[in-house]
């Protein structure tokens, strides 16, 4: 077959390195792909996956090329090209295409549209309110006596959301998304969540419209800095299984949000075949939605596809036809975590273009590899090209040893000014 993968980041990196491994895949590309896309090898017959210049976003590029491929699958990873419909412009034209399409990706697109369907079809949630004038949201902030998730309606690279814990701050995080439009037209509205505690945990489920099926736990680590202090990212670290959960209550969390999600997108004609990724808070008053987003979590993915025994290529394809209801999925009885290696100043400003050495050194370590995300090749030399740059990722039999194997991996690597969190999975190992 073959395979065209959508996306630059290290999620991208972890969807074509576990694509690769498939007898399946006899060709790829990767759009716009990064410097280490760009040295994977196809297991069938050793060829170079081949990285195309071309912008995710960029939908009549991409149908261009698809159209001249003639690609046997396609593999969407960001939201962005998700939720501007690249799944429609294909299936238009006759492409075979993974991930939700432009009504399904809504979930993620639109808060609102995600807290709506939640509260009327029951699925465990915050309290909330959606609004369109900044007075009303203050008064609903008010009434939770100020303590409350702000969140921009739309799409803001995951950052358009303000925690809040008094009634003053509640009322300025409205005005910077309503008044001072901080994250653009996505806060054209706003959803005002009451403040929830707990512990949070990703869920990742693989759909194909009809059936939902459950991957284990992961935690991603959200904010910048060590004990989930400073500024919210895209994700510092993320590890699989999360044993917050034994398997019985995950199953039961599971179906407490997954049976109501399907008889709820089946009653509202949503046909979502992709990866639904509830983010979700263990209150003492039971298990939480968030949010919703309607593909593969990044770094999460770093740490599932490095457990999944399961040939990705198949997987994906039931997906799409409606056939994962026959399909088990099946993980290594083991543990991943995978650090990320950011550029000094991420989530805010930070330089380009630095030399990065010891990569081969950390990827040669055994049941361990690394995933770039922003990086770039420059006179072939790998240099920093983003903010998150590598997710150094090791898998063992226990989360310990993972963990350890990790740290040493980073310990490998050196580019200037480079970040980690010293924390990927402390929470886990002290529970
Ligand atoms: P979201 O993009 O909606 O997942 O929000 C980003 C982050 O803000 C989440 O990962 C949580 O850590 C936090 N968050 C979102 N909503 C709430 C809430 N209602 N209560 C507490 N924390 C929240
Ligand atoms: N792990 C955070 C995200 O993918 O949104």
């Amino acid at each position: 077959m073959k395979i065209l993968v959508i996306g630059s980041g290290g999620r991208e990196h972890a969807l074509v390195w576990k694509l690769a491994q498939s007898p399946h895949a006899a060709r790829m590309w990767c759009a716009p792909g990064n410097a280490g896309i760009a040295q994977e090898r196809l297991a069938k017959n050793g060829v170079l996956v081949e990285c195309v210049p071309m912008s995710a976003e960029g939908l009549p590029a991409l149908l261009d090329f698809a159209k001249r491929e003639l690609p046997d699958l396609t593999v969407v990873g960001p939201d962005n090209s998700l939720a501007a419909g690249i799944v429609d412009l294909f299936q238009q034209h006759g492409l075979k295409i993974w991930g939700p399409n432009r009504k399904a990706a809504q979930f993620e697109a639109s808060k609102a549209f995600s807290q709506d369907f939640m509260e009327r079809h029951g699925i465990p949630t915050a309290k909330s309110g959606t609004f369109s004038e900044p007075a009303a949201a203050k008064k609903f902030a008010a009434s939770l006596g100020g303590r409350c998730a702000v969140k921009a309606d739309g799409l803001a690279l995951g950052k358009g959301v303000l925690l809040t814990t008094s009634v003053a701050e509640a009322e300025s995080a409205v005005d910077e998304i309503m008044v001072g439009k901080a994250f653009g037209a996505a806060g054209q509205r706003v959803v005002i969540q009451e403040l929830l505690e707990g512990m949070e945990i990703s869920l990742h489920a693989i759909c194909d419209g009809k059936v939902a099926k459950l991957f284990p736990t992961s935690q991603d680590h959200k904010r910048a800095l060590d004990g989930d202090a400073g500024l919210n990212t895209g994700g510092m670290g993320a590890y699989s299984p999360a044993p917050f959960l034994t398997d019985a209550q995950l199953a039961e969390v599971g179906d407490a949000i997954l049976q109501p999600w399907l008889r709820g997108c089946a009653a509202d004609g949503i046909d979502f075949r992709g990866l639904i990724y509830p983010g979700v808070m263990l209150t003492k008053s039971g298990p939480k939605v968030l949010e919703f987003n309607a593909r593969f979590g990044d770094p999460e993915t770093q740490a599932y596809l490095t457990r999944l025994e399961n040939d990705l290529v198949e997987l994906l394809v039931a997906s799409v036809d409606g056939t994962l209801g026959g399909v088990e999925l099946r993980w290594a009885a083991n543990a991943s975590v995978c650090v990320v290696m950011a550029s000094g100043g991420y989530p805010g400003d930070y330089a380009k273009g630095k030399p990065i050495t010891g990569i081969d050194a950390a990827d040669a370590l055994p049941g361990t590899k690394v995933f770039h995300a922003g990086t770039a090749l420059k006179d072939g030399q790998v240099v920093t090209n983003g903010g998150r740059v590598l997710g150094v990722t090791a898998w063992r039999s226990t989360l310990a040893e993972a963990r350890t194997a990790a740290y040493a991996a980073v310990e490998k690597i050196r580019f200037e000014g480079a970040h980690i969190r010293r924390d990927i999975a402390a929470k886990a190992l002290d529970c």
